[in-house]
C-alpha cells in the first residue's frame, strides 16, 4: 500500500534514520544479521537508508525493492558496491528465482499489506535453503492506536503477533528468535535446511 504524504514524511527524515540505525538495525545484528559475502533482498526499502546499514556487513549482493516509485527515485544517489534498487509489489517476487536470496530484510512493512501472507509465502520461496528473515512489525493493535490520529493503514491489513507468528510458520518458516522494542517486535526466522 502507498503510504500518505505524512507517512512518506516520517519515513524520510533523520528521526527515523537514527531510531532504525541505533535500534531496529542493532537488534537484527544482536539476532544473527552479520555475517559478510551473503545474498540480501530488502523488502520495502524505502528510500534506501537500510542499503547503507546493511552495506556495513559487507554483503555480496543487495536488491531492495518498493512499491512506491517515489521512494525508489529517492535511492539514486546511493553508491554502494552490487547494490540495486527496483520498484516491485512485496506480493509478487516473480523477479526473483527459488532459493536465490541468503537474507530478507524487512523493517516494518508487512503491516500495510493485506496480502502479508502471500508476502510470507514469496519470501519463503526466495529463501534458501537454511537463509534468514529478519523482520520487525508492528501489529494491529498498535497501527489502530496510531490511525485513530493519522489514518496510515488500511483496514483490511493488520495482524496480532500472535497471528504473524502463526503466518511465518504457516509459510515453512522457523521462527529462532523474537524480540519486543517498544510497540514493535522483532523476529529472526529461518527457511530450514533439510539437508543438514
Ligand atoms: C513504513 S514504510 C518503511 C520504509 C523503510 N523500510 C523504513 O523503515 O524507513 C513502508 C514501506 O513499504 C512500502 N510498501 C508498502 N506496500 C508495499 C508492497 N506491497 N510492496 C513493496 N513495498 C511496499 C512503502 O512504499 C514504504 O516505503
Amino acid at each position: 500500500m502507498r503510504l500518505t504524504t505524512l507517512e512518506f514524511w516520517a519515513m524520510n527524515n533523520p528521526v527515523r534514520r537514527c531510531i532504525q540505525k541505533r535500534f531496529e538495525f542493532r537488534l537484527f545484528q544482536e539476532m544473527g544479521l552479520t555475517r559478510p559475502g551473503k545474498r540480501i533482498l530488502e523488502i520495502g526499502c524505502g528510500s534506501g537508508y537500510g542499503a547503507r546499514l546493511l552495506s556495513t556487513i559487507k554483503p555480496a549482493s543487495y536488491v531492495g525493492i518498493d512499491l512506491m516509485p517515489e521512494q525508489i527515485e529517492r535511492t539514486k544517489g546511493i553508491d554502494l558496491p552490487n547494490t540495486e534498487f527496483a520498484v516491485m509489489d512485496a506480493t509478487d517476487l516473480s523477479a526473483f528465482e527459488d532459493a536465490s536470496t541468503d537474507y530478507v530484510v524487512v523493517f516494518g512493512i508487512l503491516h500495510h499489506i493485506p496480502a502479508w501472507k502471500t508476502v510470507l509465502s514469496e519470501i519463503e520461496r526466495v529463501l534458501a535453503p537454511g537463509g534468514s528473515l529478519f523482520i520487525e512489525e508492528l501489529q494491529k493493535a498498535s497501527t489502530k492506536m496510531i490511525d485513530r490520529l493519522f489514518h496510515w493503514h488500511v483496514p483490511e491489513a493488520g495482524f496480532s503477533y500472535a497471528e504473524f507468528e502463526t503466518g511465518m510458520m504457516d509459510a515453512g518458516l522457523e521462527v529462532l528468535e523474537t524480540r519486543a522494542y517498544g510497540f514493535f517486535n522483532s523476529y529472526c526466522a529461518q527457511k530450514p535446511d533439510n539437508q543438514t
